[in-house]
């Protein structure tokens, strides 16, 4: 068991910059995921906490140990990798006994870990067999024992289910998920798919071109994100955004979507004198828009008028794709007993207690 700890770490491939001073705390036994688009950095991040690349600028620590020069087998880490990386001419008893059989252990000793991770992980029928006889769940499993059984201090996963289809992802999922649980040990896994890190993190590092956006918990990304990268990046579908200004009327100060006024006054007030004169992006998940005719009780509703461009009908939920009269486009998930057909004019609710508000420029919430 160990926290890891990246200060100021920057990772450079030549003049391109894929890591950006990187300062971050990771606890023992937490399960953190790092989570952003392709290419934003994630695998380079594990490579370099595993050794596998050199470390451009900053430190790197694993307990109290700084590690930049460590070589990856004393680093005390596993590493899962997308690929599975099995080698195909040995039995999974085999491959997963391989970097025991390095450290010099024991037959006994050697026979008793794979065992134990083998049942763990539901794996005890498959040892004779080589991994091309394997499916792609089983493989995935043998490469997670392989990981197990060398007891690390820090488990790595970098995108471990990518290569599985969408049923077994959510089953393989929870078997990572509660893995974590019995072991206590502090994991650290990158995806680029959000609902696995909201699903899966005790934290989650949403990344975006090399440099952190925001670490928090799931519940606090979802309804504090910082700027508009996180805020539509962390739900699905994602947030919807409207270019609002400001507008003076009688004394009193709303935002103007298309037709519609905003009163800063009933619905802001908080951010009444934060606002300025900057221009303004307006947020709101499409969850926290509703149909007339069901709106819960609690729920202060705005009304936005919209023509119905397309509707998805996904049984428990209706994914509505609409469009203001002055053309700003967004989605709603509305009940789905709302009966909405294509081409219709719809007043619909946004939840004023779920708006968003962010500087248009700087993308950072207000
Ligand atoms: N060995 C390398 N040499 C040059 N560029 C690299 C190398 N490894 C990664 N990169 C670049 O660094 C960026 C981040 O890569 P990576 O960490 O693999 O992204 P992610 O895992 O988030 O998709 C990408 O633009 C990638 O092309
Ligand atoms: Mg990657």
């Amino acid at each position: 068991m160990a926290h890891v700890t990246f200060e100021q770490v920057t990772k450079q491939f030549g003049d391109y910059v894929a890591v950006k001073n990187l300062n971050l705390n990771i606890e023992d036994g937490e399960f953190l995921v790092f989570v952003g688009p392709s290419g934003c950095g994630k695998t380079t991040c594990l490579r370099l906490l595993a050794g596998l690349e050199s470390i451009t600028e900053g430190q790197i620590c694993i307990g109290d140990r700084r590690v930049n020069e460590l070589p990856p087998k004393d680093r005390d880490i596993a590493m899962v990798f997308q690929s599975y990386a099995l080698y195909p001419h040995m039995s999974v008893f085999e491959n997963m006994a391989f970097s025991l059989e390095l450290q010099g252990k024991s037959r006994a000793a050697i026979k008793q870990r794979v065992y134990g991770a083998a049942e763990q992980l539901g794996i005890e029928k498959l040892l004779k067999r080589k991994p091309k006889e394997l499916s792609g769940g089983q493989r995935q499993r043998v490469a997670v024992g392989r990981a197990i059984v060398r007891e690390p201090a820090v488990f790595l996963m970098d995108e471990p289910l990518s290569n599985l289809d969408a049923k077994l992802r959510v089953q393989a999922r929870k078997e990572i998920s509660k893995l974590h649980q019995e072991l206590k040990t502090t994991f650290i896994y990158v995806t680029h798919d959000q609902v696995e890190a909201m699903t899966m993190g005790d934290r989650i590092v949403v990344m975006k071109d090399g440099i952190l956006q925001q670490v928090d918990t799931p519940t606090n990304l979802y309804n504090n994100p910082i700027n508009m990268f996180v805020a539509g990046f962390i739900g699905s579908p994602a947030m919807n955004f409207f270019e609002v200004e400001k507008v003076e009327q009688e004394g009193n100060t709303y935002l103007q979507l298309g037709q519609n006024l905003i009163s800063l006054e009933q619905y802001l007030p908080q951010l009444q004198d934060a606002i300025g004169t900057r221009p303004l992006t307006l947020g709101i998940r499409p969850e926290n828009i509703y149909h007339p005719q069901y709106l819960p009780p609690d729920i202060q509703g705005l009304n936005i008028r919209a023509e119905v461009n397309l509707i998805e009908m996904m049984g428990n939920e209706l994914i509505v794709y609409l469009e203001t009269p002055d053309g700003a486009e967004f989605v709603a998930r509305l009940d789905p007993r709302a009966k909405v057909t294509s081409g219709e004019t719809l007043d619909l609710l946004f939840d004023a207690q779920r708006l968003y508000l962010f500087d248009r420029e700087m993308e950072t919430v207000i």
